[in-house]
């Protein structure tokens, strides 16, 4: 069984399309999430698998059943927006029983006089209570379930949000940007807590971000979103490292991917940045194409290196991080200077104006076509 299955969702605003074909499996315990720039239409499909928004076409389901026709709170998801959207006049117990009072208790039950008086309702109160507790320690907040939302830091919040979307205990959560309104360091902490959540709960997230690390560090899969299409679906690491689209190989990692312009030449070579590399890309002879590596996977040789390998350019800047120097070369066939990340040691003696090679490993170098579309070098 999958946890949320999309099929052929599109969606317009007036006459801007917002989504196209967007099909997507997530698995019953997956934690996929969906990565892109801002406005490529990530709240809009996660909105829309939460029944906030309706679609023009296409299909939903969750839990191997279609959704369309039902109503939010009739589709057992929980939304954590980056908002929190917490009631400001409730205490922090109170906006976490918010889903079960309005689930099992019907509106005069909900009344305070009555709880102390009917005793089948103060027995159902007394559940809720137990289900907020366990709830609140689970996020180990329950020291602050007297508080007011206004008495909390940003982090505090953001973990009431997570457990009032825990309570009801429901079929898949939807996460939307929920750690962008903290500070760096709590971000980093959060993220870890809420991959823990996911490991515990054993259902279905679905998690928004337009950040990378985020990304990369908590999901199984990761979605990656343009321009309301969805480019490629797969783990972190083929992401990172086998890129099905220029566009996403330019989006993931720190500093961006190189690029170069390229041809294609007989006998399996392909010319960038005034050499040419043994790659064949099966295109025919005088063909542009992308040549890409990433910082890691070249190195930097002296500009008299006898065997002349690698690409001639020129040293403009040395980027000193501690445990890593990026080292940018300017070399012809790229617009940017290509860079190279080395170790401290490797880096030492690399000055600005200094003539060098930069030699990418040939196995590393990914091709892509005009289009944007991934090229397998063939042997
Ligand atoms: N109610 C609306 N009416 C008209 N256009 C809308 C509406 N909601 C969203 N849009 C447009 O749809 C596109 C996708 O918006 P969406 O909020 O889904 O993007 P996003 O990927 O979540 O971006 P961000 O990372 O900034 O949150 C944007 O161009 C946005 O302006
Ligand atoms: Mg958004």
């Amino acid at each position: 069984m999958s946890g949320v299955t999309l099929r052929s969702i599109n969606k317009t605003f007036g006459a801007t399309s917002v989504l196209s074909d967007v099909s997507l499996d997530v698995g019953e315990v997956e934690f996929l999430t969906l990565l892109g720039p801002s406005g490529c239409g990530k709240s809009t499909l996660l909105r829309i698998v939460a029944g906030l928004e309706t679609h023009d076409s296409g299909e939903v389901s969750i839990g191997g059943r279609p959704v369309d026709h039902l109503r939010p709170r009739e589709r057992d998801v929980a939304m954590v927006f980056q908002s929190y959207a917490l009631y400001p006049h409730m205490t922090v117990a109170q906006n976490i029983a918010v889903p079960l009072t309005m689930r099992r208790l019907r509106p005069w039950q909900r009344l305070p006089l009555v709880g102390a008086v009917v005793r089948s309702v103060r027995e159902r109160r007394a559940e809720i209570d137990a289900d907020v507790r366990r709830a609140a320690d689970a996020l180990e907040i329950e020291p602050l379930l007297d508080r007011k939302p206004s008495q909390l830091s940003g982090g505090q919040r953001q973990r009431v949000a997570l457990a009032r979307a825990m309570v009801r205990q429901p079929r898949a959560f939807l996460m939307d940007e929920p750690l962008s309104n903290l500070d760096a360091a709590l971000r980093v902490q959060a993220r870890a807590e809420i991959a823990d959540l996911h490991r515990r709960l054993r259902t279905t997230f679905v998690y928004v971000t337009h950040d990378q690390s985020e990304a990369m560090t908590m999901s199984d899969r990761i979605a990656v979103m343009m321009g309301g299409r969805l480019l490629q679906v797969a783990s972190p690491g083929t992401i990172y490292d086998s890129p099905a689209d220029l566009r996403v190989a330019v989006f993931i990692g720190s500093p961006r991917i190189n690029t170069l312009d390229g041809i294609a030449r007989e006998g399996g070579m392909v010319e960038a940045g005034g050499i040419a590399f043994p790659l064949n890309s099966g295109l025919l002879a005088g063909a542009s194409l992308t040549v890409a590596f990433r910082a890691e996977h070249a190195d930097i040789a002296p500009a008299s290196d006898a065997n002349g390998e690698g690409l001639p350019g020129e040293i403009r800047q040395v980027e000193n991080l501690g445990a890593d120097v990026f080292v940018h070369v300017a070399c012809r066939g790229s617009a940017q200077p290509v860079i190279v990340r080395v170790t401290p040691d490797g880096g030492y003696g690399l000055a600005r104006g200094q003539p060098v090679r930069v030699r990418p490993i040939l196995a590393r170098i990914l091709l892509f076509a005009p289009d944007g579309r991934r090229i397998e070098a063939r042997p």
